[in-house]
């Protein structure tokens, strides 16, 4: 049977810029710029993205294509069946493992756009009677493991259909909205008295901020943001025609995603400013700090929908991605119908969900590592697992396979002129720099 692809270029982009625009964009980035002291930390994020995990973006995009299989099976063929299969396998947990807490926040999303939808957020409202509307519902047993098996399985129900009719139909639609629904809110936001503090903030680096810390985060961030080092990529681009251009989608995908980030801080930072919050307000900024600022702003309950219909539309586009991942290796090694390895993935990733949402509430005393379940996922998947799979990717591109396959891949047989004048440059970026580069910030985070 002829393997399912994306039909278009179009649609491969959308795709792929949907896994990587997703809650990396609209939840993370902007509070992680609060808590790093704002452009200081934009500009290494900048640096970082595309100096490193650009070429770990095109690493993956190219093993994926070259192998037109699962990410397990990419790593096993193309090392002539050694034991890199095991990084392989590797790729293919690590979404599980993010998806399953992912969908936690997704379910968020869900309540808070549904709150917003009910006009659940009035101007009587305080910062204060906002977190604690968030805590006693993430605190709550049914209402977030409600919300979290809804989003999961809407994810399922698009995977089930498959590449092209699913994935693809449903990012081609959803990736426009999802773009005109943030830039409005930050035209929008814009035009706030006070704005312009939230501009600076945003734009004015103060360099003496930047430590080994700062690019840490960045670094973690930026895989997070880009699907780096847990297989989507590479099993999105094992699903793209060989006649587009490698250079071209991945280098779209990392601009899309940073517009996407930036957007979004435009967004949320002169709005937070505006109603003199504190931009520093860690996870909650969304789903605390916001809600406020929404009930506080004229049409702010319009503007609510808009923005937690967004955040939905992302985080639903990227977890698609996370699930297709164990799907595309369950049907092509195990066999499995495509609607039987959703259900499984499903369920899997469901049972660990749930344990994580309720470690904010009755499991609030397991800790794992010092950590709580929820937290320990998040921390462990940035910080640790996407790092080692984006280091192990590239050691496997730039020291297991042969350059000149590497090359043909990258220039489709030679025919793309400005691919391969800047192979040089990619190859040694590939090989030497990215490695080095993510130790080190990997260790400078640790002291
Ligand atoms: N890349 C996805 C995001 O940013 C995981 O949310």
């Amino acid at each position: 049977m002829k393997r399912d692809s994306f039909g278009s270029r179009f649609g491969a982009l959308v795709a792929m810029a949907g896994s990587a625009v997703g809650l990396g964009n609209l939840w993370r980035f902007p509070y992680l710029v609060g808590e790093n002291g704002g452009a200081a930390f934009i500009i290494v994020y900048i640096l970082l993205s595309f100096v490193i995990c650009l070429p770990i973006f095109v690493s993956e995009f190219v093993v994926g294509r070259k192998s037109q299989q699962n990410a397990y099976a990419a790593f096993r063929d193309l090392s002539g069946g050694s034991a890199w299969k095991w990084v392989g396998m590797f790729t293919v947990i690590v979404p599980l493992i993010v998806l399953s807490y992912y969908s936690v926040i997704g379910g968020w999303s869900v309540e808070y756009l549904l709150k917003s939808m009910t006009f659940t957020f009035t101007d009587t409202d305080t910062r204060t009677t906002m977190g604690t509307m968030f805590t006693d519902f993430v605190s709550s047993t049914w209402m977030p493991i409600i919300m979290h098996t809804a989003f999961l399985l809407t994810t399922t129900l698009i995977v089930m259909v498959g590449i092209k009719d699913g994935i693809e139909k449903f990012s081609k639609v959803m990736m426009p909205l999802l773009f005109f629904m943030v830039l409005a809110i930050a035209v929008y936001s814009l035009t706030l008295p006070g704005a312009g503090r939230g501009v600076d903030y945003l734009f004015k680096p103060d360099f003496s901020k930047i430590d080994g810390h700062t690019f840490a985060a960045a670094l973690g961030q930026a895989f997070f943001s880009l699907s780096l080092g847990f297989g989507t990529i590479m099993t999105y681009a094992s699903y793209v025609d060989k006649k587009e251009n490698p250079l071209f989608q991945s280098t779209a995908t990392a601009v899309s995603d940073l517009m996407f980030a930036l957007i979004a801080g435009v967004a949320i930072m002169p709005a937070v400013f505006a109603f003199g919050l504190n931009p520093q307000s860690g996870p909650g900024l969304v789903f605390e700090t916001l809600p406020y600022v929404f009930s506080q702003m004229p049409a702010g309950g319009v503007i609510a929908i808009a923005f937690f219909m967004a955040l939905l539309v992302a985080a639903l586009t990227s977890s698609i991605s996370m699930l297709e991942v164990a799907v595309a290796y369950l049907v092509e090694e195990k066999g499995l119908k495509r609607v039987s390895a959703s259900l499984i993935v499903f369920a899997g990733c469901w049972v660990v969900g749930v344990l994580c949402s309720l470690s904010f509430g009755p499991l609030s005393g397991v800790k794992i590592a010092g950590l709580s379940i929820f937290d320990f996922f998040d921390s462990i998947s940035s910080n640790i697992l996407m790092t080692l799979g984006s280091l192990m990717t590239v050691l496997f591109v730039g020291w297991r396979l042969k350059k000149t396959d590497i090359y043909d891949e990258f220039t489709n047989g030679g025919t793309l002129s400005a691919n391969a004048r800047m192979f040089g440059v990619l190859w040694f970026l590939i090989r030497y720099v990215c490695p080095l580069a993510i130790i080190v910030v990997f260790v400078s985070g640790l002291i």
